[in-house]
Parts: structure tokens; C-alpha cells; sequence
């Protein structure tokens, strides 16, 4: 940079500091330059909002929180266990917790990890930094579903990965848009998907596309990063919603890594989830969180354990599979009453959220001022997908998950007004 010398012999730089003016950004390491993040930021500053119908985060529903139970848990633990539950643990998570989450992936997925094969995480958005930190280079080839969870697109191009999109329909992931790019040349290190009612379009893959991928990842040699944050949230409304497809990591343990998540089916305030995959991957995710939070937390490790093992998880997401099935069918009849001609919507099986399309020509980020102006708030598709993508600008993700029943009819048709006043 060139520098400006002033009166007293000073550059531009000098006399900023002097006046106390610091450029931090101007020192930012390179890697961060293609992270946005501004969205997932824009999201959080909105979980406290109290006068504004909001469609916009993937929160579940504090009711399902039992917090009497865990209070009695957290008491109990503190006066009994101290020394384990106020201690470090082993950055692969203390044994009870491995041996619980084990027990519920045999019953969960048909498959309990090996030795080696299972480590708990600081939840699911852990378990996808500390495999793109240890295995991504710049430049390697990350290909994802498009639109996909802003959390793992902002951990791969973190590492400066070359992130690539595959297009979804009401199947999950196009895998044969995915074969012929492979057959093309194209090499990718890791393929990330969200199987079960997907974030943010709630579709999910079919059982044939789940075998497909893992052939793909057999024969190209890739690593297939299994998401299964909303597998258990499942409506059950027709038969077989319930049990989803088998998990890709039941299908492959050779070739997938699952990375799960606490915080849709317990609470994100404990931040715990697990990732399950190939030892030897398991061990450097391990070597990596050493250096990152070094452990999840002991205390939420035992909560978690006891709770679960109280048979409290199980009555929750029983309780959750109902509630967010309602809120389901009120946000898509809700769309049905008030949207123009022309909106299409997915109609979830599972999971939070509502994909919507908006007539062509809808600007949904320039929307998004005017939604906030009616008290309505719902994050924008564009995000979702690559940046330089140019699709999703009619796009929304509604997340009925925190909207009370009473108000989603309310918040959809302030949003449809909105969507109409555009046309
Ligand atoms: C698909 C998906 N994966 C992972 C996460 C992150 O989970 P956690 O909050 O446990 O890090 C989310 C949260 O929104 C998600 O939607």
C-alpha cells in the first residue's frame, strides 16, 4: 500500500493510529475472505425479538425443554458428581455418554459404531469444522446440495475448499447431476448431504438415491459427510415417515461420516452431538478438537446421558414429532390461503422447515426490509446456494419451528401481502 506522508512526517496508517483508528480488517488472515457468515449473524440477533412473528431461525420450540427434570439432573449431578461433571473429559467425550449415544444409533440407525468409530462433538456444526479443518487444502473440491445449511457452506469455505452445487428435488439430492460430473473428471474430497428433511427445503433423499451416492463414494473414493441434524423429527403423518430411509452411515460405515446433532431433539444450549464414521478419521476429528474447544462440556455430556437414559429424549421427541408436525400443516395450509398465484412450497415430512418459491421476478432479500416493517421476519433463499449460483432470489426458508400455533396463519399472510405487494 502506498503511503500518504502528512504534516508531521506521519503516513495515513500512523495518523489513524494515532487518533486511536485501527484497519483489523486490513490484517484479516485470507481464508476468511470468502466466509460471509453475515446471515447466520443476522439470524442470532433476531432469537430475542418479542413483537416480531419470526420464521427465520432453525429453533426448536422452548416448550419442549424439560426443565424441571433437567434442573433435578443438573442438581444432582453438581452435588453427587463434581469432580466429573465441573471436570475436563476426554476430547472424545467421557465412556457413559459413547456408550449411550451408541445404544441409541443401534436402535436409531441399525448400526453401533466400532472402537474407535464414535466421538461426541460440541454439537453438529463441530463435527464439519474439524473435518474440513483437517482434511481440506485450498482448493479441494466440496460438493453440496444447492441450497444447503449455511453452517456447513461457511465451514468449507472456511478452509478455502472449492465448494460445488448439486441441484435437489422432491427425491433430495440430484445424484445423477452428481454421476455425470464425476464421470466428467470432477474429484471432490468431500460430499456433504442432509438427508432427512433437509435445511432448508425439508425434502429428503430416497432410499435408492442413498445407495446410489454410496456407490458413487465406493467407486470415486470420496468421503460422503452425512448430516442427520432433523432424522428423528420425522411426522409420521403417512407410514414410513416416521422411519426414514436407512442412514447412508448404516449403509457404509467404510466411506461415511455422520455428523448428529443434540440440539433439535434436546436443546441447542448444551451444544452436544456425535460424529460417527471410520476410526481413523474419528482419531484426527479428535487431534483436531484438541486445539479447538479441547472437549465438549462434561456437565452436558452427563445431562445428556442421564436424561437420555431417564427415557426423558424419547418422550421429548415423541412430544416434538407431534408439535412440529402441526405447525407443519398450519404454515403450508397457511401458504395455501394467503399466497398469489404462482408461489409453490414443500410440503415437509419431517424436520422445520417450509422451501418457498415466489413468483419469478420476487426480490426476496429487497423483501425483507418491508416484511421486518410488517412485524414478519424470514430468512432469504439466496444465501442457501453458492454465491455466485444467481438462482434462489424468489426463494424463502420459513422455519415454523418457535412460531406459535396461533400466530403462523397471521406472520404467512404478512408475508404473503408482502410477496404480493411486489408483483
Ligand atoms: C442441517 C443442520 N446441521 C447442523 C446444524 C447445527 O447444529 P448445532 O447447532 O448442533 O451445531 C443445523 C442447525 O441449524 C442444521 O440445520
Amino acid at each position: 500500500m502506498t503511503a500518504v506522508t502528512g504534516q508531521q512526517g506521519l503516513d495515513r496508517g500512523d495518523q489513524n493510529r494515532e487518533a486511536g483508528h485501527r484497519d483489523w480488517d486490513e490484517r484479516l488472515a485470507r481464508r476468511t475472505h470468502a466466509l460471509g457468515g453475515s446471515e447466520i449473524t443476522a439470524i442470532l440477533s433476531l432469537a430475542g425479538a418479542t413483537d416480531v412473528i419470526t420464521f427465520s431461525g432453525g429453533f426448536p420450540e422452548p416448550a419442549t425443554f424439560q426443565t424441571g427434570t433437567l434442573a433435578d439432573i443438573a442438581a444432582r449431578l453438581i452435588a453427587e458428581e463434581p469432580g466429573v461433571a465441573l471436570q475436563y473429559s476426554a476430547t472424545e467425550g467421557l465412556a457413559g455418554i459413547r456408550e449411550y449415544v451408541s445404544g441409541r444409533l443401534a436402535a436409531t440407525d441399525g448400526r453401533a459404531p466400532g472402537a474407535g468409530e464414535l466421538m461426541i462433538t460440541s454439537g453438529g456444526i463441530d463435527c464439519m469444522e474439524l473435518l474440513a479443518k483437517s482434511y481440506l487444502d485450498p482448493g479441494d473440491v466440496v460438493v453440496v446440495e444447492a441450497p444447503t445449511y449455511l453452517g456447513g457452506l461457511m465451514a468449507f469455505r472456511g478452509y478455502e475448499a472449492d465448494v460445488r452445487g448439486v441441484p435437489l428435488d422432491d427425491a433430495g439430492m440430484r445424484v445423477d447431476v452428481l454421476a455425470d460430473l464425476l464421470a466428467g473428471g470432477l474429484r471432490p474430497k468431500i460430499v456433504y448431504t442432509i438427508p432427512d428433511y433437509q435445511n432448508p427445503t425439508g425434502l429428503s433423499m430416497s432410499a435408492q438415491r442413498r445407495q446410489a451416492l454410496v456407490d458413487l463414494a465406493r467407486r470415486y473414493d470420496f468421503l460422503i459427510l452425512e448430516d442427520v441434524a432433523y432424522r428423528e423429527l420425522g411426522f409420521g403423518a403417512r407410514e414410513n415417515d416416521a422411519a426414514p430411509p436407512p442412514s447412508m452411515w448404516s449403509l457404509a460405515p467404510d466411506v461415511v461420516l455422520q455428523a448428529g446433532t443434540f440440539s433439535k431433539i434436546f436443546s441447542p444450549g448444551f451444544r452436544m452431538g456425535w460424529a460417527a464414521g471410520p476410526a481413523e478419521i474419528i482419531a484426527r476429528l479428535v487431534i483436531a478438537k484438541q486445539n479447538s474447544d479441547q472437549c465438549a462440556g462434561a456437565l452436558g455430556q452427563r445431562m445428556l446421558e442421564e436424561y437420555g437414559r431417564g427415557g426423558h429424549m424419547d418422550r421429548q421427541i415423541a412430544a416434538s414429532r407431534v408439535l412440529y408436525g402441526r405447525r407443519a400443516r398450519l404454515t403450508t395450509d397457511a401458504l395455501a390461503a394467503h399466497m398469489p398465484d404462482g408461489a409453490t412450497w414443500t410440503t415437509p415430512a419431517g424436520g422445520f422447515y417450509v422451501w418457498l418459491t415466489c413468483p419469478e421476478g420476487v426480490d426476496t432479500v429487497a423483501l425483507s426490509a418491508a416484511a421486518r416493517a410488517e412485524k414478519v421476519a424470514y430468512v432469504p433463499g439466496r444465501p442457501f446456494y453458492l454465491a455466485d449460483a444467481g438462482v434462489g432470489a424468489n426463494q424463502i426458508r420459513l422455519a415454523y419451528s418457535r412460531v406459535a400455533d396461533d400466530l403462523i396463519d397471521e406472520g404467512i399472510r404478512r408475508i404473503a401481502d408482502v410477496v404480493k405487494s411486489a408483483l
